[in-house]
């Protein structure tokens, strides 16, 4: 599904009206940025966090309890009204949607849709470069007119032009800065929405190995765009060093976001504690395969079972002692429904194990129960409880 944005230019001139003032001055200081988000300023600037790990921890605390929008988004993609916002952190915000192809400002694009002006400019006043600078879209409005907005509206979290936010995708993380927006929902004559989140620049979508095209580009599910609030995290820059500016702050970022995220949660997914058997020393049902083309697997390759109720993969596992072991399934499920699978225990079922989404197939999360196990050996069966089938399965680790 491509993006036909059909953004007129009278509302980004009306968004440009209602700006925030901004404190840009020196367009060679990358940003004003000096401290870690609000309210972690105790974060040790020491601590290096991976993407694989801050995305993890992000998406721990994805939970309902910090839930900001009382009403869904709608995803630009594949318009389904499903995308929420979360506060990750204090003043860290993040979504996760597909990414329409935003091709707009003063960089040339043969989009029908492009159009000259971005909501927001770079620090010399110059609309945004699509194809140089990496940038999200957020609403231009609160669609329903009430405060607080019952959707994330960024003029009620502490946010403006050239916010600074993390985009995770298929293993990667760019910086990227906010943009353009989301005709304000007063622009009838538009098929915009002010209340779609999902839509990012050409650069943004180049960076992260996105089709990039305003018309057949993109992507449905998948990104995640963790949003930093303060003028601390506005970035400054011209078209030509706006994207070097944003990629210095990466790092910077992680490690803000991964310190202050910490003392809650463990942002990380590593296989668990106890003897871990490789699911590729087992056997598929007809049509699974044995695949390594995604990240963050352990051993040689993940089992990817066929997609069919009852499809499975079978996993020897030894215990040393007969008696209640707890058996934790390492998997992936990069899709948007979760992949409940019937567990069997030598040929002996012992119920259905759901087995949650994850943000895409390169990032693995556990799935535990308890089962009896007889001393020696014997075989774990995951078996795919819908026509989905089971989700990819990494590894069984066996506990006490
Ligand atoms: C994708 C993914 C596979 C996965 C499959 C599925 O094709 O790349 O690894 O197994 O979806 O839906 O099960």
């Amino acid at each position: 599904m491509s993006s036909t944005r059909t953004r007129l230019a009278v509302a980004a001139a009306a968004a440009l009206a209602l700006a925030v003032p901004l404190a840009v001055g020196n367009a060679d200081a990358a940003t004003t940025h000096t401290a870690a988000p609000a309210g972690s300023a105790a974060a040790p600037a020491d601590t290096t966090y991976t993407a694989a790990q801050v995305l993890a921890g992000v998406q721990q605390n994805s939970t309902a309890a910090n839930k900001v929008n009382s009403k869904p988004h709608i995803n630009t993609m594949t318009r389904a009204q499903n995308v929420n916002v979360y506060q990750v952190a204090s003043g860290v915000y993040a979504y996760s949607s597909g990414m329409a192809i935003d091709t707009d400002g003063s960089d040339s694009d043969p989009d029908p849709d492009h159009q000259g002006e971005t909501t927001w400019e770079d620090s010399n006043g110059q609309a945004l470069g699509a194809h140089h600078v990496p940038f999200y879209v957020l609403g231009d409005d609160c669609w329903d007119r009430t405060t607080p907005c019952p959707h994330f509206y960024y003029k009620e979290h502490g946010m403006s032009g050239r916010q600074f936010a993390l985009m995770f995708y298929n293993g990667k993380v760019i910086g990227s800065i906010f943009g353009d927006t989301q005709t304000a929902n007063s622009q009838t004559t538009s098929d915009n929405d002010s209340r779609e989140l999902g839509e990012a620049s050409v650069k943004a979508a180049q960076l992260l190995g996105i089709p990039s095209s305003g018309t057949t580009g993109g992507v449905d599910n998948g990104v995640t765009v963790v949003m930093f609030s303060g003028s601390s995290w506005v970035v400054n820059g011209t078209n030509s060093n706006l994207n070097d500016h944003a990629q210095a702050l990466v790092q910077t970022a992680l490690n803000s976001l991964g310190a202050s995220m910490a003392g809650t949660t463990p942002p990380t997914s590593p296989p668990p504690g106890g003897t871990l058997f490789e699911a590729e020393t087992g056997t598929l049902s007809a049509g699974g395969t044995f695949d390594s083309n995604h990240l963050g697997y352990t051993g040689t390759a993940f089992a990817n079972p066929a997609n069919a109720t009852g499809a499975y993969v079978d996993i020897p596992v030894a215990a040393a002692t007969a008696g209640t072991k707890t058996v934790s399934i390492r998997y992936s499920d990069g899709t948007t429904a979760a992949r409940p699978a019937t567990i069997s225990v030598n040929g002996a079922s012992q119920g259905t194990l759901n087995f949650p989404t994850t943000a895409d197939w390169d990032t693995w999360a556990t799935a535990s129960v308890s089962v009896p196990l007889k001393a020696g050996a014997n075989t774990i069966r995951i078996a795919g409880a819908t026509a989905n089938g089971p989700a990819n399965i990494d590894s069984v680790t066996v506990s006490q």
